[in-house]
């Protein structure tokens, strides 16, 4: 049989040292705000309830908190008197706990559930009151101190304030998660006073209760410590969040993605990538991006929600919220806007921007191009510097090109217009009223050519002498055609 499980999540501190108006535990590392990675980590365990205690900015807080995890009970904080006060706002939020309660910070981006996993069973196993997840650290300033006896049994924790000197020596930290059973700790919560140095409730004054009482308690060390650390300013969440980074592109390492250059590459949390895909330097893989088999993506790209076929190949490009087909080519410099969809073996080219538009199998865009509110057909060629003029001033509207169409270069579609399947259009073309299938839309008139324009209206100028040189050299080329001169 499993024990119940209860997740309290501590979030109330104002987080002053961020000097920021967005509220500490929702600054984002990785994709996801701080809380939203803890919240992650404590969904893995599996539990019966995640209890949150928030205080500062709480609408904020709660309103991101229910958006990742709506069954979650909000406890409120008003005053922030210690953490053991915040776990008993926790407790009396939650109606009932029973079993086993784990107690975790929201500001600690790097926790795992595996990590997670592993306590919450080492302190079932333990049978005990209390299980401190500890860390043996180099500098443990800051830190409470984990105290045992000569048995090595664990007797007390010690906060830095309230340490003396030789406690402060000891290197083995509480990381502050705690894990507790849920009889013990409903009992233990209103014994814990604030005499202290900085006059709180200590929730971790409820180890040595366990002891006075004769319980267990216990202190498991975890290797990696930086999983338990908290982030308090904008120089630790840059410091956690390349270490995040560092750790989420290793994992995708392991499993058969080619990173060239990892120190340039980001990826969020939530990305996902397939097997053999290359990664090229300076390649920002954001949101829920996911690529698929064989995909090279990069130099230089940014992508975010965006969807990229089976042995696609994106080049510098800046991307978001697009479906890029199998074996499509986009890039260099491309900017896909939201809606972009391109079809298998597609093509979006240099320079070229695209919003709204879905360009079908096989579909070039290839040059200097604006493609907004469009649908294009399969195998449909577009000519370069193509403008979709999609906005009347007033309104939006779509421009519909059929299948196998050859549109021409500098060609402006006029929206709302429909050219058809096989279509075509010549250089120039202004297209505002529909194109039948497999007819030629012209728009320019027939050219005129004004002789001797430059030498009257720009005299003296280098355009006109340049002008009369040639006329000049045409004339004497023109007598010796008239003489039958060979040469
Ligand atoms: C706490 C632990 C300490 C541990 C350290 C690890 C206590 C008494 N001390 O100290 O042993 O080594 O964490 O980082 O538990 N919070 C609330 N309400 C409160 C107070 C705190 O929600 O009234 C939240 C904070 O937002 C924060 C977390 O609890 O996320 C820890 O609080 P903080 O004041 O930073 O505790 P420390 O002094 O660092
Ligand atoms: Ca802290």
């Amino acid at each position: 049989m499993t024990t119940e499980l209860t997740v309290i999540v501590l979030a109330a501190g104002g987080g002053t040292r961020m000097k920021s108006k967005t509220m500490k535990v929702l600054h984002p590392i990785a994709g996801r705000t701080m809380i939203g990675h803890v919240l992650a980590a404590a969904r893995a365990t599996g539990p019966e309830r995640i209890v949150a205690v928030v205080g500062h900015q709480r609408e904020q807080v709660e309103a991101h908190i229910l958006s990742r995890e709506p069954n979650a009970v909000l406890a409120v904080q008003e005053e922030q008197l210690g953490t053991g006060h915040a776990v008993r706002m926790a407790v009396e939020a939650a109606e009932r706990m029973s079993g086993t309660v784990l107690v975790a910070y929201g500001d600690t981006p790097l926790l795992t559930g595996a990590s997670l996993r592993w306590f919450v069973a080492e302190h079932e196993a333990s049978q005990g009151a209390v299980s401190i997840l500890s860390g043996i650290v180099d500098d443990p300033f800051g830190y409470g101190r984990v105290l045992r006896n000569d048995e090595g049994d664990v007797e007390a924790i010690v906060e830095e304030k309230d340490a003396s000197e030789a406690q402060r020596e000891v290197r083995e930290i509480n990381s502050g998660i705690l894990a507790f059973d849920a009889e013990f700790l409903l009992g233990a919560l209103p014994r814990i006073g604030n005499d202290n140095a900085k006059g709180e409730y200590y929730l971790t004054d409820a180890i040595a209760i366990a002891r006075q009482d004769g319980l267990t308690v216990g202190a498991y060390p975890i290797d990696d410590v930086m999983q338990t650390e908290g982030v308090n300013d904008r120089a630790q969440l840059a410091k956690m969040g390349a270490e995040l980074n560092r750790r989420i592109v290793e994992g995708w390492m392991q499993s058969g993605v080619t990173v060239m250059d990892p120190a340039t590459t980001w990826i969020d949390a939530d990305v996902v990538l397939a097997q053999d895909v290359t990664i090229l330097p300076g390649v920002q893989l954001l949101g829920a991006t996911k690529i698929g088999e064989d995909a090279v993506i990069g130099p230089d790209s940014t992508l975010k929600d965006c969807e990229i076929g089976a042995g696609a190949r994106v080049v510098r490009t800046h991307g978001e919220l697009a479906v890029i087909g199998a074996e499509a080519n986009v890039g260099p410099f491309s900017f896909l806007r939201p809606g972009t969809e391109l079809g298998a073996g597609g093509k979006i080219g240099g320079f070229v921007e695209t919003k709204n538009a879905t360009i079908g199998d096989g579909a070039k865009v290839p040059h200097l191009s604006y493609v907004g509110d469009a649908e294009i057909g399969e195998g449909t060629n577009i000519g370069a510097g193509t403008i979709f003029a999609n906005y009347d001033g007033v309104q939006k509207h779509r421009t519909k090109i059929g299948k196998h169409a050859k549109t021409a270069s500098n060609n402006t579609f006029v929206a709302p217009v429909e050219v058809g399947d096989g279509a075509g259009t010549g250089a120039g073309t202004v297209v505002r009223r529909d194109v039948p299938p497999g007819a030629l839309a012209v728009s320019s008139g027939p050219q005129r050519n004004i002789e001797g324009w430059a030498q009257s209206k720009r005299a003296g100028t280098a355009q006109a002498e340049a002008a009369a040189a040639a006329a000049d050299e045409r004339d004497v080329s023109h007598e010796r055609t008239e003489l039958g001169n060979p040469g």
